[in-house]
């Protein structure tokens, strides 16, 4: 385990990056905040990934940079234009960021990447040596993946974080269902027997800080909870940590009509995959169950 890092974090200003940036620095590493507008504190340097630009010195002394941007995967539908989005914001910074640990000779690259790598797996338990699926998001994270590509042929660490659905009390998708269960209008999503890929937000930022820590992990982390659920028992679950009955099924329909084509991938289909590379690395983590992790996010 190393101490005392200088990190890179660029898509720093989102949920994920937000919680990131503030327990790195208080394990006690540096953070540096990649920004795509105008720097306007010490601790930011500027860049623009479209012309491909990084502020100079950005690199000196850094250890990791960790990449976190892209396009809300479920902010709006998924029109051609916006498909086209979802996966430029994703691949341009990637591909900008290894160019530069490449050149700079940065150790690591920790780049998110997302669960749905694998496609729909059914009932088939998936750890990080399974196969690239099929489908839209399949498809966004392995060229995501692939934009790493100069940084590992440089001879730099990557690590590629392939991330569950964040239970966040700061929103994310919890955020969006939390209302309908309010409402008295929540229950299982679907058939509810498809698999509900999760990990609390502690989990993903404490994996994180693991892996910028753990120079001796590279290539594909998912970042799952240890015990993966099926959609009707996180259902279930989150109805309990409410206080709220989970007696209705949100039919696929109404899902497709609030989330669009999103829906069919982020929800109505999904891997069961566990973290079997941060479990063999001996990550441990704080929240082992689903309603541990949710109990954590609606009570803050
Ligand atoms: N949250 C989840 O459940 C989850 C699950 C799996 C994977 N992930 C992935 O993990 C990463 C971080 O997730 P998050 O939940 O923190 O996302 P988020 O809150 O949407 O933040 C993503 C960050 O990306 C940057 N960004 C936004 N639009 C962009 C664009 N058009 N082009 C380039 N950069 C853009 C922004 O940072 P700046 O403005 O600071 O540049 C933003 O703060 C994302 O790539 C996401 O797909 C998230």
């Amino acid at each position: 385990m190393i101490s005392g890092v200088r990190v890179v974090v660029a898509g720093s200003s989102g949920l994920i990056g937000t919680a990131l940036v503030a327990d790195l620095r208080h394990a006690g590493h540096e953070v540096l905040r990649l920004v795509r507008r105008t720097p306007a504190a010490p601790d930011e340097r500027g860049w623009d990934p479209p012309a491909g630009r990084i502020d100079d010195g950005t690199f000196d002394g850094v250890d990791a940079v960790i990449n976190l941007n892209g396009a809300g995967i479920g902010d709006r539908p998924w029109s051609g234009a916006r498909k086209q989005q979802l996966r430029d914001s994703r691949t341009v910074p990637t591909d900008v960021l290894a160019g530069a640990v490449a050149e700079h000779g940065v150790a690591s690259l920790l780049n998110a990447s997302g669960i749905n790598f694998y496609g729909d797996t059914g009932s088939r338990v998936v750890d990080e040596s399974a196969p690239v699926g099929a489908g839209f998001l399949a498809e966004l994270c392995r060229d995501w993946e692939v934009a790493t590509a100069p940084a590992a042929a440089a001879g730099a660490r990557v690590v590629l974080m392939r991330s569950c659905v964040v239970l966040s009390p700061a929103g994310g998708l919890l955020g969006r269902l939390r209302p309908l269960f309010s409402l008295m209008l929540g229950g299982r999503l679907g058939s509810g027997r498809q698999a509900f890929p999760w990990i609390s937000l502690d989990d993903e930022v404490g994996a994180m800080r693991f892996l910028v820590e753990h120079p001796d992990v590279r290539g594909p982390v998912n970042l799952a909870g240890p015990e993966p659920v099926t959609n009707a028992e996180f259902t279930a679950a989150l109805a309990a940590v409410l206080n709220r009955p989970a007696l209705l099924t949100v039919p696929a329909l109404a899902l497709r009509a609030v989330l669009g084509q999103a829906a069919e991938e982020m929800i109505l289909t999904g891997p069961l995959a566990v973290p079997a590379v941060l479990q063999e690395h001996g990550y441990e983590f704080r929240h082992r169950t689903v309603t541990d992790a949710l109990s954590a996010a609606v009570d803050r």
